[in-house]
């Protein structure tokens, strides 16, 4: 096994989620369990889910800025490095994370509109990114879970258990808007080896994919 920094990412009802959760049961079968670590974003860590709550929860945060949301997410994701990623990955573990700092340059840039704050986004994510333990300058691996939003959407809302967040009440050309952003970011950011899953199939076709990522990645045999 190897230590490595892995991001699954996608739109909201990418179906990552439940992809998580097999990944986890395959690692369990396989006695892997101990070597990985799963985590997510915002969150994490618990100051940086102190900051999810904010994030997502407090209605508050609608009354504050774009730019002071782009910098809670780096914010939460600051801690998250340092307190779990960066101490992981010393000792051999890897990490694998629901949502990175893909998430803020599709939602916050692409989803939101504020692509002027591409700039910063650079700025932070080399700061919060910089360790010897990254040689990708980032996460080691982005798999991103694609589908159209049309279909996530009704996937959404045929998910009654879901609880539901001011970031789950949105359109779908907003969700479009996200998508292209992950498809940009992989073009910006080609060392985090982005790849593409096509996330429309039945779980068990797109887990096979995932998996294949997987053992490749960590080297399982
Ligand atoms: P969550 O309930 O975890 O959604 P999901 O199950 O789809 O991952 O809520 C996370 C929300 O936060 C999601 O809508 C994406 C959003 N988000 C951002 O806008 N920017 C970010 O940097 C991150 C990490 C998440």
């Amino acid at each position: 096994m190897r230590a490595r920094y892995i991001v699954f990412d996608g739109i909201d009802g990418s179906g990552k989620g439940l992809q998580l959760k097999m990944l986890d049961k395959e690692l369990r079968r396989r006695n892997l369990e101990k070597s990985v670590i799963f985590t997510r974003e915002p969150g994490g860590t618990p100051f940086a889910e102190e900051i999810r709550h904010i994030l997502l929860f407090n209605h508050l945060i609608k009354e504050s800025t774009p730019f002071n949301n782009l910098l809670l997410f780096f914010a939460a994701r600051e801690d998250l490095m340092h307190n779990l990623v960066f101490r992981a990955l010393t000792k051999w573990h890897a990490v694998i994370s629901d949502r990175g700092d893909s998430s803020t340059f599709a939602f916050q840039l692409y989803g939101e509109g504020w692509r002027e704050m591409e700039g910063t986004f650079g700025f932070l994510r080399d700061k919060v990114f910089s360790s010897p333990l990254l040689p990708a300058r980032g996460p080691d691996r982005y798999v991103f879970f694609d589908l159209p939003p049309e279909v996530a959407y009704r996937r959404m809302n045929d998910d009654a258990l879901r609880q539901k967040n001011h970031f789950d009440l949105r359109d779908i050309e907003y969700h479009r808007r996200v998508r292209e952003g992950f498809q940009d970011f992989a073009k910006r950011y080609p060392r985090g080896r982005p790849i593409f899953i096509d996330a429309e199939p039945d779980p068990d076709t797109v887990f096979r994919e995932t998996w294949k990522v997987i053992a490749e990645e960590l080297k399982i045999s």
